[in-house]
């Protein structure tokens, strides 16, 4: 059975892709902080640790497949401070080193064929202060592992999301003119969900995607294209 291991795997997005994955047959394990959310997600292993502590990373190895197959680096998130040098840092930490760290600790398990996904983020390209300047990092950081891992058969994509809605991404912060105003940029005119971001994961996950590697993918009903 291939294996998957989804970090941010309790909420949102996450959550969409670790289910969709189950449903492809994988045996998967989620990660996160919070061990009571974690154990919410119904046919899943579950790990809890801070994917942005190096120490706590290699604590957790033993409860994370001894091979996998599918990487979903997917934790991150926007991190308000006022001190602008602690914001910059902790972006940059949630969204970039928690999936450096994870993926380097995790490269020798990696199977033949496999896959690491990164999420990124329309504000990668956009803008969006420290937290878009952090998942335009993913995007560079991931031309270099589609580089590392190649050899091995193994894929690095970036999947890029505009809006989506039913996540704890926005916290009690969306109001409803911003939310029309993101609507209002798609050219479908809905907000995006977890599930439409976890079917484009799914498919860069299975086998038949063995060719696209170093590719950003974005899900943001034409979010980016302007008016
Ligand atoms: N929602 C959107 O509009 C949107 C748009 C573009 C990109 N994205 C990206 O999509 C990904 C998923 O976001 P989401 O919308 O599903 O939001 P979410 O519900 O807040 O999910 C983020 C998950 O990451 C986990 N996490 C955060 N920091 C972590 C850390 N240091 N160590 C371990 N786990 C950590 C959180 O769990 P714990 O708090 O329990 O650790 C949570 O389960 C993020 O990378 C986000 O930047 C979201």
């Amino acid at each position: 059975m291939r294996t998957a291991v989804v970090t941010g795997g309790g909420t949102g997005i996450g959550r969409a892709i670790a289910l969709a994955l189950v449903d492809q047959g994988l045996a998967v394990t989620i990660t996160g902080r919070r061990a009571s959310v974690l154990a919410e997600v119904p046919g899943v292993r579950y790990a809890a640790f801070d994917a942005t502590d190096p120490a706590a990373v290699a604590a957790a190895l033993p409860d994370l497949p001894s091979e996998v197959d599918v990487l979903v680096n997917n934790a991150g998130g926007v991190i308000s401070h006022d001190d602008t040098k602690t914001r910059w840092l902790a972006n940059y930490e949630s969204n970039v080193v928690s999936a450096v760290l994870v993926t380097e600790a995790l490269t020798p398990r990696l199977a033949a064929n496999g896959r690491v996904i990164t999420l990124g983020s329309i504000a990668g390209r956009r803008g969006g202060g420290s937290y878009g300047a952090a998942k335009a990092a993913v995007e560079a950081w991931t031309a270099d592992l589609a580089g590392e891992l190649g050899p091995r058969g193994i894929t690095a994509n970036v999947v890029s999301p505009g809006l989506v809605v039913d996540t704890e991404f926005f916290g009690d912060s969306m109001t409803e003119q911003r939310l029309a105003t993101l609507v209002g940029q798609t050219k479908n005119g809905r907000a995006g969900t977890p599930a439409d971001v976890a079917a484009l994961v799914a498919f860069l996950a299975s086998e038949q995607a063995g060719h696209i590697t170093g590719q950003v993918l974005a899900v943001n009903g034409g979010a980016h294209l302007g008016r």
